[in-house]
């Protein structure tokens, strides 16, 4: 496995303590020998050491002494421009010489863990050094980190630039919510039980809530995440995910493409949110200074390396449709948001009232059944539903079955990572997006990106004050459709 931007922050909170968490449960193919190519002059043994520093702090479990110096024998360091033909040339040499040395029998695994503006740079030097082609027998494939462009026509030449080195199939682009155990559930859950799916429609489903909450500002990403934004940041990938999981058909078989298949006609059914649409159905909004848990925070626009004039979203909901037959009249809601009071992602489905007889008389009315699936953190699913409080007279309260992970199975789940890394591994695409998947995502957000920052009259962009949940706006948004937001 070749990283390039070996000494970014990807790879030492993510990338090698996954590999070493791996190792750890014993899942490491014994041959896995990582090469970090990355343009600081280092030796293998200092970066072997910076790896140990950055695991023992990032790692999901604590690291042993023993299966570290074990772990780190699969650790080399390739110092070397990313434009240096010269280094490609002794990247092939010093891989072939892996192969012979470790038993890596050929196969290549390239992580591109770079800036966007990087991509097209290494997939041509690859290329251009036979290294994006295997020899008989063995694979070469290649990981591309988020964001994958920036509207549609970059993602457009990204793919093109991607396929000119690597068939789809080999081309495995990273979306972590995916690898996030919960939502590998959502298909289980749907499709491995027979209650769900015949009430999973516009006869028995309200709505939808999906939510993804941080409590975190900007940090140091600033300069990054104010060109992106949160449309772009996490509706586009993570969150469209997710919404097509819960709304897609069920596939004919698990493989990757059947999966694949189904989730991208969800995205190709989402309305088009254009023109007034954007004011009505899209709010945006930027944090102000406030407080969270008691500690006073900077607005969005005094965050390190901002523009103090930045109109870029921290926040965004947005009211979204499907235009196809199971979902006709079902809103799906979409929230996410920085410096919000708590952090936690869920998605809610919200069912009908039951109707409006027996109990369900008076117009204070019984609460809805509502099924809440927790993606982070407290990992389960919960259905509310109604009961009977004891006692002489008939009084209702809502009730939670509630399912935990940690209490039903007492083990933590893996790192997204940890799955995915294995995945690329094993040459199974099922959990990354496919290229018509992300193209498709774009059509959708491009319309409102637009709308915010091409036109003469945008919409406006709402404050709302770090550790409260977002902007008023928001929570008209639900109101005038009758609803309101869950509280996490
Ligand atoms: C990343 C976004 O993709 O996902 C970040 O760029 C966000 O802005 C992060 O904080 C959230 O991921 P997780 O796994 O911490 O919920």
């Amino acid at each position: 496995m070749v990283i390039f931007g070996a000494t970014g922050d990807l790879t030492q909170r993510k990338l090698i303590p996954a590999l070493y968490n791996i190792a750890a449960d014993g899942d490491l193919p014994a041959a896995l020998t990582v090469v970090g190519f990355a343009r600081r002059e280092k030796t293998d043994e200092q970066f072997r050491a910076e790896l140990e520093a950055a695991t023992r702090q990032f790692s999901r479990q604590a690291v042993g002494d023993e299966l570290w110096k074990s772990f780190e024998q699969r650790l080399y360091y390739h110092c070397s421009e990313f434009a240096d033909d010269d280094g490609y040339k002794r990247l092939a040499e010093r891989l072939d010489q892996i192969d012979k040395d470790r038993g890596t029998r050929g196969n290549r695994l390239f992580y591109l863990a770079v800036a966007p503006a990087e991509f097209e740079g290494i997939m041509q030097k690859l290329y251009a050094f036979g290294l994006n082609h295997a020899a008989r027998g063995s694979w070469a494939r290649v990981i591309v980190e988020k964001p994958f462009g920036i509207d549609l026509p970059s993602a457009l030449e990204l793919n093109q630039v991607v396929a000119r080195a690597f068939p789809e199939r080999d081309t495995f682009r990273i979306d972590h919510f995916l690898g996030k155990e919960t939502a590998q559930n959502i298909m289980v859950l749907r499709f491995a039980n027979a209650i769900f799916e015949p009430l999973w429609n516009h006869h028995y489903i309200d709505h939808v809530q999906i939510t993804a909450s941080e409590s975190l500002g900007v940090g140091s990403r600033g300069p990054y995440y104010d060109k992106s934004g949160a449309l772009r940041d996490m509706v586009q990938n993570h969150l469209l995910q997710l919404l097509s999981l819960v709304a897609m058909e069920p596939p004919t078989d698990l493989s990757a493409d059947s999966v694949r298949d189904e989730k991208v006609k969800v995205i190709r059914a989402l309305r088009p949110i254009t023109g007034d649409a954007v004011a009505r159905d899209v709010v945006r909004g930027q944090y102000t200074a406030g407080a969270i848990n008691g500690e006073t925070v900077v607005g969005y626009r005094q965050e390190e390396r901002l523009d103090p004039q930045s109109t870029t979203e921290s926040y965004v909901a947005l009211k979204v449709n499907i235009d196809n037959w199971r979902w006709a009249d079902v809103p799906f809601y979409v929230r996410v948001g920085k410096r919000l009071p708590k952090s936690g992602t869920e998605i809610a489905v919200q069912f009908k009232n039951a109707p409006s007889v027996l109990f369900n008389k008076e117009s204070t009315g019984v609460g809805t059944n509502v099924l809440v699936i927790r993606i982070q953190p407290d990992e389960g699913i919960s259905l509310r539903m109604q009961a009977k409080i004891p006692g002489g007279t008939v009084r209702i309260e809502p009730v939670k079955m509630d399912f935990h992970y940690g209490t039903s199975f007492g083990k933590a789940s893996p790192e997204a990572y940890e799955r995915l890394l294995l995945d690329a591994m094993s040459g199974d695409a099922t959990l990354f997006a496919r290229r018509d998947e992300v193209e498709h995502a774009w059509k959708f957000i491009d319309p409102i990106e637009n709308a915010w920052h091409k036109s003469d009259s945008p919409p406006k962009l709402c404050e709302y004050p770090a550790g409260s949940w977002g902007p008023q706006e928001a929570e008209q948004l639900m109101e005038r459709d009758g609803r309101a937001w869950r509280r996490l």
